[in-house]
């Protein structure tokens, strides 16, 4: 089994390192990419074969992913529907392609659109699936299998595509920001960048942990932090008065919605 990747920059480069780091042999993964210089460091760093030419790994994969902007979609769907070859399920991550805008240049091929996020590089990564009809059981099983290795997978219904794109495949991005926000507030007072930063990156880590472990709302969580009158709590007053939740929905809100013109261009 050849998995071939079109593009391999900060998704598709994590997707090919989790699946390493899960057990595939660097000899059963191929990609090409835009530039000569791209493909020698996915060679030299990865292991992998590599190219400039899409051709070449569209027509040796069995599984295709496409991991290239959604501007170069246009471009690459051309590519594969001159190619004329005979439909393989093909993996798209590319935001605000729905398989439906994808079967219009490619109709009746099994289409699986993903959303991943980066964090899957590590084993600890979200994907989100949608699959065409066309997707056998079998291989539905078996690409769910794969992204299973690194984190967690969900089928997710069309209609909420959007804003589960905008929770996981974006929401690395804000947590981030959330990070450095809080290292920021430390370091103002006085504490030195790299001690506020791991702090801040332990906090986030160990408290997600908490949610993820204990049978209670993130809600009750905090409450047991919080002490009434307690300097927890005087934080929280911050928080809950300057609508921090409200900054958050619009901030997904704004995610979602440019997904959604993307779909619609
Ligand atoms: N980054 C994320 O966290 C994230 C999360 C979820 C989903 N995604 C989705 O993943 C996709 C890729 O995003 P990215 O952040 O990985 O982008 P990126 O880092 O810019 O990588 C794009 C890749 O596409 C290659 N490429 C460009 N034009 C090409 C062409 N004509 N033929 C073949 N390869 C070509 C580039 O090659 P060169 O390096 O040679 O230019 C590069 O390897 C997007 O559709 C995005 O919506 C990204």
């Amino acid at each position: 089994m050849k998995l071939g990747f079109i593009g391999a920059g900060e998704m598709g480069g994590a997707i090919i390192r989790g699946l390493l780091a899960s057990g595939w042999k660097a000899a059963d993964i191929l990609a090409s990419v835009h530039t000569p210089e791209s493909a020698n460091r996915l060679c030299n760093t990865l292991g992998i074969a590599a190219y400039t030419d899409n051709l070449r790994v569209m027509q040796a994969a069995d599984r295709l992913f496409l991991a290239v902007k959604p501007a170069q979609m246009p471009e690459i769907l051309a590519q594969l529907a001159s190619a004329q070859l005979a439909p393989k399920p093909l993996i798209s991550m590319a935001l605000g392609w729905t398989v439906e805008k994808i079967q219009r240049v490619l109709p009746g091929w099994p289409v699986v659109r993903i959303m991943p996020n980066t964090p899957l590089a590590l084993g600890e990564g979200v994907t989100l699936f949608e699959f065409s009809s066309q997707v056998s059981a079998q291989d539905r099983q078996e690409i769910r299998a794969l992204f299973n290795c690194m984190g967690k997978t969900f089928e997710i219904p069309p209609a909420l595509f959007d804003i589960a794109t905008a929770l996981s495949g974006s929401g690395p991005a804000f947590v981030y920001d959330f990070i450095d926000a809080l290292a920021s507030a430390a370091q103002a007072q006085g504490m030195e960048e790299g001690t506020a930063r791991q702090l801040a990156v332990q906090t986030v880590l160990g408290a997600a942990k908490m949610v993820g472990k204990e049978d209670v709302s993130p809600a009750q969580l905090a409450r047991k932090v919080a002490t009434p009158g307690g300097c927890t709590a005087a934080g929280m007053e911050v928080l809950i008065s300057s609508d921090f939740k409200e900054v958050v929905r619009e901030t997904l809100a704004a995610t979602a919605r440019k997904a959604q013109q993307v779909a619609a261009d």
